[in-house]
């Protein structure tokens, strides 16, 4: 067997988010920046190298998965539970997709992870496969009950177009991008980690909203009138659940106008409802939002810290970048699309 190299790039959430896990819409697209994984066969235990971080960690079929191991380390172990025999391992990873910032860095690993693996070991895995399994690996070894948008999105988004994906049926569109329009997305500099946050108790949450409206997931939910019986703040999680799933379905076919206005709504709605923002992402959003080439601007991803997503009038792209870096320095705002 010989080395096998891979790729797969961090995403950004334009609209949709704390959806994907009530079975609802989402609109993500890739951005630039990727994670390579190269893969060859070893001996002994298996050994994986970050030349991002300049560390190395050895793993085992059993036993505790520690640091980046428990990505990689999961994409193994997800594979030998099917029953599929995985040989010794010597794993090589090197990434430039921003660790931290809601921008999908663990599952473009596992991404490209398990394509290197699919290719090494012939299994021949389709893109949800491999989606499917990386959010395994995540789910499992990673300690974070996520939804399956962000492997999705690695798995199957470009960087010009969106990807409107249905969580439940796992049906996807690519669809072009509103017209006239380019992408922005602004690291706030202040890092999240998922594990560390309320993620798994906002899920919980909707899950007890949905057992009390009788339905199986939030999905099911198409009027908001329905919701005024829940108790607080069960009814304001399930507000914002229902409304983003709204706004996803209206921005697949809006002007870059209309997309912009739905994004403010979207991060009005996390901020007030869900409460997964932050002051440093308000502010960051604010000052986007204020730009007069910005069309609106939003918090990206699950909160609690990372990046903004903006949509600007084509070809303006650098310039606002530039100013939003400038005007951020001391709060190490840092442009990462453009780069
Ligand atoms: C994280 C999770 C996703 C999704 C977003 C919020 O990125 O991995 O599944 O729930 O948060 O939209």
């Amino acid at each position: 067997m010989t080395s096998i190299r891979s790729f797969a790039p961090g995403r950004v959430n334009l609209i949709g988010d704390h959806t994907d896990y009530n079975e609802g819409f989402v609109l993500p697209a890739a951005i630039p920046q990727t994670t390579v994984v190269e893969i060859a066969p070893g001996s002994g235990r298996h050994v994986v190298y970050s030349a991002t971080l300049r560390r190395r960690v050895e793993f085992d079929d059993t036993g505790e998965l520690h640091d980046f191991a428990r990505y990689v380390g999961g994409c193994v172990r997800v594979l030998t539970e099917k029953g599929i025999a995985v040989p010794p391992l010597a794993i090589r990873v090197a990434s430039t997709v921003p660790v931290g910032a809601g921008l999908s860095s663990s599952a473009a690993l596992e991404v490209a992870t398990l394509r290197a693996l699919s290719h090494l070991l012939g299994l021949d895995l389709s893109p949800v496969a491999i989606a499917t399994l990386g959010r395994r690996a995540e789910m499992h070894y990673a300690g974070v009950q996520v939804g399956i948008m962000d492997q999705m999105a690695c798995a199957l988004a470009t960087t010009d177009r969106m990807l409107f994906l249905d969580t439940r049926s796992l049906d996807y569109r690519l669809l072009p991008l509103p017209p006239n329009s380019d992408v922005i997305v602004v690291d706030s500099g202040q890092q999240r980690s998922l594990a560390g946050s309320a993620y798994n108790t906002r899920r919980q949450e909707c899950h007890r909203a949905a057992a009390m409206l009788g339905v199986a997931s939030l999905r099911d939910i198409d009027d908001i009138g329905v919701l005024h019986g829940l108790p607080s703040p069960l009814r304001e999680r399930a507000r914002h659940v229902v409304s983003e799933d709204q706004r996803v379905v209206s921005a697949t076919t809006a002007s870059a106008e209309e997309f912009g206005a739905l994004m403010n709504a979207s991060h009005q709605s996390l901020r007030d409802d869900y409460a997964v923002s932050t002051p440093a992402l308000d502010a960051l959003a604010a000052f986007l939002r204020e730009q007069p080439e910005v069309f609106g601007a939003r918090m990206t991803g699950a909160g609690f810290g990372g990046a903004c997503v903006a949509l600007a009038r084509a070809g303006t792209a650098a310039d606002v970048a530039a100013r939003t870096a400038a005007h951020g320095r001391d709060r190490r705002w840092k442009p990462v699309v453009p780069p």
